[in-house]
């Protein structure tokens, strides 16, 4: 098989016959000549310049059938709305606060009905999955924001026995780090905003598939709701995507100096990174994933000042998101997680003195010598 990049390069665009362009058009118009070669009709329904993305992440993903979406969360929108009333989805205690939010707070009052579980604990998941109906399980790995990775094969075999379809959220981990539909994933989305797209500036979701039928009611919904990728965000996620294998290797470097780094400092408790597991945790990293990826969590001694810490920090400001070539830190419990009650957050470990940190792709000297003087300030 081609390498990542030849395959994210050349697999859906040739240049140009006419103009011998390099790189994929453009294409800004809401619709099309009647009986063109492509079957353009509308903007909505079908996009030249969106087709290419989908096609190359299907493509990046090993699988058959690709979608864009404006957000992430419009992929969650129309992946749940493949459900009907009184049917569930099942997903993860420590999901992105927004999964909980839409799936509670929208869905749940449509009549969708749902459960949670710890999907990295096979006898919770497998409880859930008895009391019934469920028709969809949704599982991000690693998890945000304590990175606890969830055995893929293991979740696809009890999807597969319950009659439930298996989503697997990449977002954390990109298909270059992560390929969940060879582990038995029937659909793999992405909040494109992050790893994919990678420069932080265009929001964006996508889902592939490789299952026919699940691509038909998709295609229908893609349509009828309409929350589709902009042909312009589009085409800057294309572009992210011809440097996504460099800029995650890259990421992954950094990563694993500053999980280093910060797991030997006497003022942090704890770090939570892929690379740093032990035990079964450990092995599932190793089995399905290529690296551990850029994104920690850690926690500061409770006798120092995480305020202080933050606010003495140069290099990672203090902002929502990741998966940008630029560093960032994350409060949860006040910013990405605060749709969850404070309650809820306890149960699963997410304590107020959690801190999310986006490695980016900054000299890593450069990253550790702010990590250090910061925290020498705390
Ligand atoms: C794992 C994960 N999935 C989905 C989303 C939602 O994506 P978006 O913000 O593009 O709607 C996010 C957002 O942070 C996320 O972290």
């Amino acid at each position: 098989m081609k390498g990542f990049t030849t395959r994210a390069l050349h697999t859906h665009y040739k240049p140009n016959k006419e103009d011998g362009a390099i790189i994929p058009p453009l294409h800004l118009s809401t619709t099309f000549q009647f009986g063109n070669k492509g079957g353009f009709d509308y903007s909505r329904t079908v996009n030249p310049t969106r087709v290419i993305l989908e096609k190359t992440l299907a493509e990046l993903d090993n699988n058959l059938y690709g979608f864009a979406y404006s957000s992430g969360s419009a992929a969650l929108a129309n992946v749940v709305a493949l459900l009907g009333r009184g049917e569930k989805i099942l997903f993860s205690t420590d999901a992105y606060g927004g999964t909980y939010r839409f799936i509670a707070q929208v869905a749940g009052n449509q009549g969708v009905g749902y459960e949670i579980a710890d999907l990295t604990n096979h006898k919770k998941t497998e409880e859930s999955l008895k009391r019934g109906n469920i028709k969809i399980i949704w599982a991000e790995t690693p998890t945000n924001p304590l990175m606890k990775v969830v055995d893929i094969v293991g979740l696809a075999k009890l999807s597969k026995q319950f009659g439930a379809l298996l989503v697997i959220d990449n977002t954390f981990s990109s298909p270059f780090i992560q390929q969940p539909a060879d582990l038995g994933a029937d659909m793999v989305v992405y909040s494109t905003t992050k790893y994919v797209n990678g420069h932080s500036d265009a929001i964006g979701g996508a889902l592939t598939t490789s299952n026919k039928d699940v691509y038909i009611k998709l295609k229908f919904l893609q349509n009828a709701i309409g929350a589709i990728l902009s042909p312009f965000d589009s085409w800057l996620t294309l572009r992210g995507l011809r440097t996504l294998e460099l800029r995650m290797k890259r990421h992954c470097d950094n990563a694993e100096k500053i999980a280093n780094f910060l797991s030997k400092h006497k003022k942090i408790k704890k770090v939570f990174y892929p690379g740093l597991f032990t035990g079964e945790q450990k092995e599932i990293v190793d089995r399905q994933m290529k690296r551990p990826g850029s994104m920690m969590s850690i926690e500061i001694k409770e006798k120092y000042d995480v305020k202080k810490f933050l606010s003495s920090l140069v290099y990672f400001p203090l902002a929502e998101s990741l998966g940008g070539v630029e560093s960032l830190i994350d409060h949860p419990a006040s910013m990405t997680h605060a749709s969850i009650p404070k309650k809820e957050r306890e149960k699963i470990g997410l304590s107020d003195g959690l801190l999310r940190v986006s490695v980016g792709i900054e000299n890593v000297e450069d990253l550790i010598g702010d990590l250090k003087q910061a925290l020498d300030k705390t």
